[in-house]
């Protein structure tokens, strides 16, 4: 086929696949495979330029992809086996460090875990931390306005970036590399492309700021016995530690009994006697002495007033990463246990508590055996409100059951709460019919005409975010 050969004259035969693409094709959570008619893995930003123009010509549509670990449906082609997925993996090198700006220049293909060990490696932090950080990558992260764990003290990617490198749909290549904290030459086009899920344009390359690396870090493990007093406890951390604190996540028991159950040897702490557990992180600029003192004394008013029962606070680097470590395998714990309904969720943080009880008597009532897998963002007012087939049925059988009339009870709510049915992970496909009833209509018809303006023919990463 024509376009088959120019793509291999533009990055070699060798990278471009057409067999043994199951991996490229298939989404983390295994609920959906698509085809395409190849893989192509450009090297550089030229590269991705000439295959966007010869997939232009030929009037074929591109899939970008980065680490294929989104949640939401969207990295993956369709299942027509007529697109490109463009795969940014080789893209990887990490251009430049200013110390002095406090900036790191990295390619889209990046690996986060990577971009967090070159930031250290020069002495400063990247604080973006995800489950999925040892194979998302900074281009993926940036499409998806990826959230993460330290969002309570540095923001989502967003917040992060500084400046973009993307190709256009078109096949140009716009350099907006700038390290510039302030710079008001017009519209804001890195922030459109950020959070577009690789509908508007394909990012090559970013700048990123960086941050000093903390004197000490504390993390602690709380149990809580509900909701609204891991509100309560949020609010007394936010008190006590001020921009110390870097992390504030939420666990309910049974998706800490599924750590338990399929990790074992992580010896989760505290989960049978409580409803919920907090894991909570302190970062301070000073000494490990100031932030023992802060954080004793943010523990001591908690067990005081009631918000925290228990706690047991790490005594080493290895005990707060293994901490941590249970807390990240929660996703994991929950795709052994079999396909889930998944949400990703935020509502103001003061109007949680009711949405939980609310929605839970609720699902309750229309779901029988449905058992919650609730966890998340606390400090964000995310939540990542999740349902799991009762232990006896079929999960693909509840799926087929109940999926439609889950995500109705849990939207509604989320709307008379007045939040968003996405907070982190975005639409991709799976939430994309669903977007219309809860945008607002103005908004949503701004994003069609965005769309239009940015890709013309709808060959990036066509039928995701927003249906054109
Ligand atoms: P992909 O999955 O490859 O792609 C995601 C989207 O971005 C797709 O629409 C794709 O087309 C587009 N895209 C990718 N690269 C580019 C590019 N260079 N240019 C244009 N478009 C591009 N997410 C959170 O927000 N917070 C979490 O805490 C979190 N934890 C997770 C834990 C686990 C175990 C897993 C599996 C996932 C988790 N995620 C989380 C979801 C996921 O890791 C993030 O959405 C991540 O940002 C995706 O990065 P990726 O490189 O894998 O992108
Ligand atoms: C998390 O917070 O662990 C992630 O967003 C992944 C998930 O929701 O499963
Ligand atoms: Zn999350």
């Amino acid at each position: 086929m024509a376009l088959l050969d120019r793509l291999r004259r533009i990055v070699s035969d060798a990278n471009v696949l057409t067999e043994d693409i199951d991996g490229f094709v298939t989404d983390w959570r295994k609920r959906a495979k698509g085809n395409a008619l190849c893989v192509v893995r450009p090297g550089n930003s030229t590269e991705v330029s000439a295959v966007v123009k010869a997939c232009a010509a030929a009037g074929v549509s591109i899939v970008p992809q980065g680490g294929n670990t989104g949640l939401v449906v969207g990295s993956i082609p369709d299942e027509s086996g007529t697109q490109v997925l463009m795969s940014l993996q080789r893209m990887n090198a990490v251009r430049a460090i200013d110390g002095d700006n406090l900036t790191i220049t990295v390619e889209a293909g990046c690996v986060l875990q990577n971009l967090q060990a070159a930031a250290a490696q020069a002495g400063f932090l990247f604080p973006l931390s995800l489950g999925s950080e040892g194979s998302c990558t900074i281009g993926g992260n940036l499409s998806t306005n990826a959230g993460g764990t330290q969002v309570v003290r540095y923001g989502n990617t967003r917040e992060l970036c500084l400046g973009l490198e993307v190709v256009t749909a078109e096949g140009e290549v716009m350099n907006g590399l700038v390290g510039l904290r302030k710079d008001n030459t017009g519209y804001d086009l890195r922030d459109v492309f950020i959070g577009a899920e690789g509908t508007l344009g394909i990012i090559t390359a970013a700048t990123m700021k960086l941050f000093p690396l903390p004197a000490a870090t504390l993390t602690a493990w709380a149990a809580v016995p509900s909701m609204d007093e891991a509100v309560r406890f949020l609010g007394l951390a936010h008190h006590h530690l001020g921009p110390g604190l870097t992390g504030f996540e939420v666990m309910n028991q049974f998706s800490l009994s599924l750590v338990d159950k399929h990790y074992p040897q992580l010896r989760v702490p505290l989960w049978k006697e409580t409803p919920w557990c907090v894991l909570l992180e302190n970062a301070d600029s000073e000494s490990e002495a100031h932030a023992r003192s802060r954080f004793e004394a943010l523990m001591e008013a908690a067990m005081e007033a009631g918000c925290v029962t228990d706690a047991v606070v790490a005594e080493s680097l290895a005990q707060a990463r293994n901490l941590w470590h249970i807390r990240e395998s929660i996703t994991l714990a929950q795709a052994e246990e079999g396909l889930n309904i998944k949400h990703d969720i935020s509502i103001p943080i003061s109007a949680i508590p009711e949405f939980v009880r609310i929605t839970d008597a609720e699902l309750a009532a229309h779901i029988p055996g449905a058992r919650f897998v609730d966890f998340g963002h606390l400090g964000d007012g995310n939540l990542h409100y999740n349902v799991q087939s009762p232990e006896e049925q079929d999960y693909r059988e509840f799926q087929r059951l109940y999926e439609d009339k889950i995500n109705d009870i849990v939207y509604e709510s989320v709307r008379r709460f007045g939040g968003s049915i996405s907070a982190e992970h975005g639409v991709g496909e799976m939430k994309v019919d669903r977007l219309p009833d809860f945008k607002d209509p103005v908004a949503l018809e701004m994003m069609r005409r965005i769309k239009r303006a940015f890709d013309p023919h709808n060959t990036l990463n066509p039928g995701r975010v927003v249906r054109v």
